[in-house]
């Protein structure tokens, strides 16, 4: 083959990269946008695909911008910086709409609506690394070290506790890793990962930290509650809900309200709502009202713990918690059947065999959380015979990133 090819890039693709053809070969390319001709160096030859590298731009796309952050080439976190923020919705709409095709073997021909975010700023949690030089994030697939003094995407309230951190001798007080996280009024939590077993050996004055929470790991693993209680607070729907440093939770309050309330508009109401990989209860205790009985699956102890104790507090009597992990030999709820069912599952969906077991207990509908497309549309392709899609949408929960959030609204056919 040519040394260095000239290619039409095509679409970008789930894992973020832009694909083209020459010679009938398939290629890869990181940071091009769809219509641009590039010319690449080849940097690994498979079989049935190459992987290259951008040398140079030959027709430029209009939306193309200056990536705004410093570290974007080197940092591989965020993906999309290149691309004018009003391109996205195409880029990942398409995504989403390539993967319905290949994975659920449907062709979805509705409109798949696309709620925007803002486009910097929004993450409320970051974990960052700790070595000589300060905090760093860790390069994509790799175990090396890209140092910051700020991030564009996460909060600015956040970005300056990194800044005062990174003022701080973390490395020479055994401090490996650092967790810090933003409540939606602004308080903070920090987590630290050290690797000394005994708080004596620290020099910091950690304390004198304009933090609201301060929670030490030593080597063991045992946590230490330095200053606060180690808990953060928000405020979802006139609920309160207590989470600590582990627990999930979205990372994108504002998009996150919208999914909530989207949410609220789409539910029906119900004898039973079932919800599954349900967290510190989010769903189960903002959808209380409109169901008799709710059953809550998840399977974090952390998690769980939090969820009894927000049950508690906001004084519902009728959700029933159930702690366990899910897989192929979970059975839920014998002969019961549940009007509406609720799947928020992690990056690896649900297991093949339990969905298969849980589709005949649904009544009416299924609602769908997902983050990750794949697996979602793989799972699609199980559900599909039962269920027809009443509506997709697409919530932008990390712009700039490879990622989105979906939800699938499913009716029994
Ligand atoms: C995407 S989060 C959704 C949480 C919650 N629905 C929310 O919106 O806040 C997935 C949750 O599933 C839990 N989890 C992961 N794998 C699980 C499994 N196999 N069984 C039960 N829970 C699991 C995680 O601890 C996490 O709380």
């Amino acid at each position: 083959m040519k040394q260095n090819p000239k290619i039409k890039i095509e679409k970008i693709v789930s894992d973020g990269r832009g694909i083209g053809r020459h010679e009938g070969k398939v290629f890869f390319v990181k940071d091009v946008i769809p219509d641009e001709v590039v010319e690449v160096k080849i940097l690994k030859e498979k079989k049935s695909f190459t992987e290259g590298e951008i040398i140079s731009i030959i027709k430029k796309s209009p939306y193309r911008i200056t990536p705004p952050c410093k570290y974007f080439k080197e940092c591989g976190g965020c993906y999309f910086q290149h691309i004018d923020y009003r391109y996205h919705k195409i880029i990942k709409t398409e995504i989403l709409r390539e993967l319905l095709r290949m994975n659920s073997k449907i062709s979805y021909q509705e409109g798949i609506e696309f709620v925007e975010s803002i486009p910097y700023n929004y993450r409320n949690k970051v974990t960052l690394r700790v070595n000589e030089s300060g905090l760093s994030y860790l390069k994509e697939k790799s175990n090396q070290f890209v140092n910051i003094d700020s991030c564009m995407i996460v909060n600015e309230k956040i970005n300056g506790v990194i800044e005062k951190l990174n003022r701080m001798n973390l490395y020479q007080n055994f401090i490996k890793k650092v967790n810090i996280r933003i409540s939606k009024s602004g308080k903070i939590l920090l987590t630290f990962y050290t690797e000394i077993s005994e708080i004596t050996n620290l020099t910091l004055d950690l304390e004198s930290l304009d933090v609201d929470n301060i929670i030490l790991f030593l080597k063991d693993e045992k946590p230490l509650y330095i200053k606060g209680k180690g808990e953060l607070v928000n405020l979802i729907d006139e609920n309160i809900f207590h989470f600590s440093h582990s627990n999930f939770l979205q990372v994108n309050d504002n998009i996150a309200e919208k999914l909530y309330s989207y949410l609220q508009s789409v539910i029906k109401n119900g004898e039973t709502l079932l919800d599954l990989y349900s967290g510190i209860g989010i769903y189960s205790i903002i959808f209380n009202r409109i169901f008799k009985n709710i059953y809550s699956v998840e399977g974090n102890q952390s998690s769980v713990h939090f969820q009894r104790k927000n049950i508690k507090e906001n004084r519902i009597k009728n959700v029933s918690v159930i702690n366990r992990f899910i897989d192929s030999t979970f059975k839920i709820g014998n002969d019961k059947l549940f009007d509406t069912v609720i799947l928020d599952p992690p990056r690896e969906g649900v297991d093949k065999i339990f969905l298969k077991s849980l589709l005949p207990k649904i009544k009416d509908q299924l609602i769908y959380i997902s983050c990750d497309p794949s697996t979602l549309t793989r799972d699609i392709n199980l559900i599909k015979d039962e269920f027809f899609i009443s509506e997709i949408k697409i919530f932008d929960m990390f712009p700039q990133t490879k990622h989105f959030e979906t939800v699938v609204i499913f009716e029994r056919i």
